[in-house]
């Protein structure tokens, strides 16, 4: 399915012009890129950095590869990523790891200079601002792709998986991790009670934004579960399309290979 720019999508619950989403996407992160990396801990109670190492070691980085962490915000991933590959002698590797953040929001990549900047892999990264459904990136460009809690943001989710496949060269490796829909009935009803409840409020209360904390929970929900979202990603051309509950599902990790 893809999304032209004069058919409707979803903004969270909102039926908007597809042509629209990206600007709304974008007003969201402005508005959160200040209290971002706290406003994750809070809403998560910290289990966000689990899943987020739990990626990396599906992804097991090794010196001399190249990732491409597309909607990569702060930088959570990409950093993670330098300091498992390159450990504490990046600077006297033949060959470090390097890094690509690739962000459409300028405000969430600055958000994230601070992190890096004094770090021994800071000359390992590089944050770029661009789309990940057209990447400004060449063709086989990178040994790994990660996309972390992105995915879901962007208007043509299909456009972006074949971006991720142009830009991994052959056996380069998918990850993506993302919100997903838990496995039992009890936990989507103590899950939506929290999500619904709380994640507004501590964003009014935190951020003074209760509506982009609403969206966030809103796009949560229209986001396809497990095995479409691991049919999409066949589709496009990947193999060994696999995925893994992550807290029974709140999150789940989407893992392919470019053969
Ligand atoms: C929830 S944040 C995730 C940030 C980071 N990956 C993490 O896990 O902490 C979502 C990010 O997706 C970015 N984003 C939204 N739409 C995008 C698009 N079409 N292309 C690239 N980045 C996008 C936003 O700017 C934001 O930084």
């Amino acid at each position: 399915m893809t999304q032209r720019d004069n058919s409707d999508t979803s903004f969270g619950f909102r039926t908007v012009e597809a042509s629209e989403k990206a600007g709304l996407v974008r007003g969201v992160f402005d508005s959160v890129a200040g209290q971002y990396d706290l406003m994750n801990d809070l809403m998560s109670g910290g289990v966000h950095r689990i899943w987020k190492s739990t990626l990396l070691d599906r992804l097991a980085p090794q010196p001399g590869q190249i990732l491409v962490d597309v909607a990569g915000g702060t930088g959570d991933v990409a950093i993670g990523f330098l300091k498992r590959a390159n450990g504490r002698a990046s600077s006297e590797l033949k060959s470090p790891a390097s890094a690509v953040i690739c962000d459409i929001n300028y405000e969430m990549l600055a958000a994230g200079i601070a992190r890096s900047a004094a770090a021994p892999f800071a000359s390992q990264l590089t944050r770029i601002c661009g789309d990940a459904q057209s990447l400004p990136l060449e063709d086989g460009h990178a040994d790994a792709y990660t996309i972390a809690f992105g995915i879901r943001n962007v208007t043509d989710i299909d456009a972006a998986l074949r971006e991720a496949y142009r830009v991994l060269r052959p056996g380069g490796h998918f990850v993506c991790l993302e919100f997903s829909h838990p496995i039992t009935e009890g936990m989507q009803k103590a899950y939506d009670a929290y999500s619904f409840k709380v994640i507004p409020w501590l964003g009014e209360v935190v951020a003074n934004d209760r509506a982009s904390y609403q969206y966030l929970i809103e796009s949560i929900r229209k986001f396809p579960g497990q095995e479409a979202f691991a049919a999409r990603i066949r589709k496009v051309g990947f193999s060994r399309v696999s995925y893994e509950n992550l807290t029974g599902g709140v999150a789940a990790l989407h893992m392919a290979w470019r053969i």
